[in-house]
């Protein structure tokens, strides 16, 4: 009896801790759930699986023009428009598209970009008419010039590397290639500018030591492997939407074919994410991508995703350096790496990048782009502690990385270009009311498409700025075309980031502002902003409709919509 007794005791015992422990479990998980965005974007691998759902249909020429419903004045004025466009680009671009016609085949990264210049459902039509050029032969002041003589301002910014001006860079690569010339690509030991580069990069991070590697992905997974390393837990957060580069474990939904096991995708500001972070025993470190400050939980915008007009950006300087300071403090108690990805906006909002101008300071932070005088690189700074690659105590636990152009003679002696113009008194008085300037001239322009009533306008963070969309409307893409046909450079996501360097003069952006205008005038007077939908909800919900009539009977349907 007495034995009895026992046993049934010991199970309602093991019963007890199971359910308690099966009810923390799910009480995690809850947290876990609730700390996610709603969105897609803080559903990696939903959307990863119904992006793997969407078939392939597009509309054919007639709904090409309508697909909003608009009658036929309309549907008249955008055709007439188009085949404007389409003229002036084939005359404008002619050697330009013939070049990229022909060496597209080849070029795999050419192919994709191509494709995802517009949504998928207008691609085809759009790459047969209004072909892009690949192609540019010269860069001067602010402006690049193409293979049949045009010259554009650039918008484009070379994915966020040009801070300086091209011209700078063109020095920094030549003056850096003579003083290192002697030494030549010895790769191994290095050239003494190094050491002056690390005590540079010391002084303007505030950290203890540097690594270098050859591009900012690079960056970001030794900075978690180092975080991985140190703290002996297994899993990274980044926020909703934030790029990281294109390494599998930060970039865990769309785009890789693998699911990230060890990556928790949290929703950006906010308090449900500090819980969680406070309760997870596992999280070794926190990504911030500062960029994400000017569209918190949103991915990276595309004008191939502008499916409607729900594109929304808006910077709040205070607000999100009082996140950073909560995030810090979470970070602190619970021992979690803090990382700043500063790949993009380092030397760009501050001299002392995004720790300075947010006021926060990280554990380890990543630098690249424009750090690369022009060249390609990838920088960790951190604690000494943090980068530390093994254990005095355990020699055979190391934590590698090694990388075998690291620390090349050339990229180093550019980046020591870079890094002595950021320290110097001329750079003061670039940094200098940096965020007045660009702030003035984003409120100007969009006073001006205002005053026009161009349903239109800018939001940007410092000089990194994108466009929004006023009316609900299903061709808000177009714009980029009229952008280059008024002789402004985009990057191939088009109007998701206009990225300036830090040369633009007054007179130089007034010229940007004044072309900007004309596009969207053009643009408004072909008619693709008229006839908006009802509401963006509406827009994505016909597009629902016809993905679905696409899954469901894709023999009917197979060819064009
Ligand atoms: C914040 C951030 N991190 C990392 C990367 C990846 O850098 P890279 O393209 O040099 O690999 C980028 C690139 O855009 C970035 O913006």
């Amino acid at each position: 009896m007495a034995r009895w007794t026992a046993t049934a005791l010991a199970l309602y015992w093991a019963g007890g801790a199971a359910l308690t422990t099966s009810l923390a479990t799910l009480h995690r998980r809850l947290e876990l759930s609730r700390a996610k965005h709603r969105s897609l974007a803080g559903h990696a691998r939903i959307a990863r699986k119904l992006a793997a759902l969407v078939p392939f249909y597009e509309y054919n020429e007639t709904r090409f023009f309508c697909v909003d419903g608009a009658p036929a004045d309309i549907t008249a004025r955008r055709r007439a428009g188009f085949e404007r466009l389409s003229m002036l680009y084939k005359t404008r671009f002619a050697q330009g598209i013939a070049l990229t016609a022909e060496s597209t085949s080849g070029i795999s990264d050419l192919q994709f970009t191509d494709a995802y210049r517009v949504p998928f459902q207008f691609s085809r039509y759009m790459r047969k008419h209004l072909p892009s050029s690949a192609f540019v032969q010269s860069s001067n002041g602010v402006t690049i010039t193409d293979l049949d003589g045009n010259s554009f301002y650039d918008l484009s910014g070379s994915y966020g590397v040009n801070l300086l001006g091209y011209d700078f860079y063109k020095a920094a690569i030549k003056r850096g290639a003579v003083r290192v010339h002697d030494l030549g690509p010895v790769l191994g030991p290095y050239h003494p500018v190094v050491e002056e580069n690390v005590r540079f990069l010391k002084e303007l991070s505030g950290l203890d030591e540097a690594s270098f590697h050859m591009s900012g992905t690079e960056a970001v997974m030794q900075a978690v492997r180092l975080a991985r390393y140190h703290t002996r837990r297994s899993h990274l957060v980044r926020f909703s939407g934030a790029y990281h580069g294109w390494w599998g474990d930060v970039q865990p939904g769309i785009g890789n074919p693998l699911p990230a096991h060890e990556t928790y995708t949290l929703r950006d500001m906010s308090e449900d994410s500090l819980r969680v972070l406070r309760r997870r025993r596992d999280i070794a470190c926190v990504l911030v991508n500062p960029l994400q400050a000017l569209h918190p939980n949103a991915a990276a915008p595309s004008d191939s995703s502008l499916l409607d007009s729900a594109r929304h950006a808006h910077f709040d300087r205070a607000a999100y350096a009082d996140w950073l300071k909560r995030l810090r403090a979470v970070c602190s108690e619970q021992n979690i790496v803090l990382i700043f990805d500063e790949v993009f906006v380092g030397f760009r909002l501050a001299r002392g990048g995004a720790q300075d101008y947010f006021g926060v300071r990280a554990d380890l932070v990543t630098y690249g782009k424009t750090l690369g005088g022009g060249l390609p690189i990838g920088v960790v700074c951190g604690r000494a502690a943090l980068m530390k690659r093994f254990r005095d105590e355990r020699p055979a636990d190391i934590c590698f990385a090694r990388g075998t152009f690291n620390s090349h003679p050339y990229i180093m002696a550019a980046m020591n270009e870079f890094l002595r113009y950021v320290r110097s008194a001329e750079a003061d008085a670039l940094y200098r009311d940096l965020d007045q300037i660009w702030d003035n001239r984003a409120r100007k322009l969009n006073e001006r498409l205002r005053a026009e009533e161009l349903p239109v306008e800018v939001a940007n963070m410092s000089s990194i700025w994108t466009v929004c969309y006023i009316r609900p409307c299903r061709y808000n893409w177009m714009l980029q075309y009229y952008l280059r046909a008024e002789g402004l450079a985009l990057s191939w996501i088009g109007t998701g980031r206009l990225i300036f360097s830090l040369n633009y003069t007054d007179a130089d952006f007034k010229a940007v502002a004044e072309r900007f205008v004309s596009a969207a005038r053009a643009m408004h007077q072909d008619g693709w902003w008229e006839h908006p939908a009802p509401t963006n909800k509406a827009i994505k919900r016909a597009i629902l409709g016809e993905i679905l009539a696409h899954q469901l009977l894709p023999s009917r349907n197979s060819a064009k919509h």
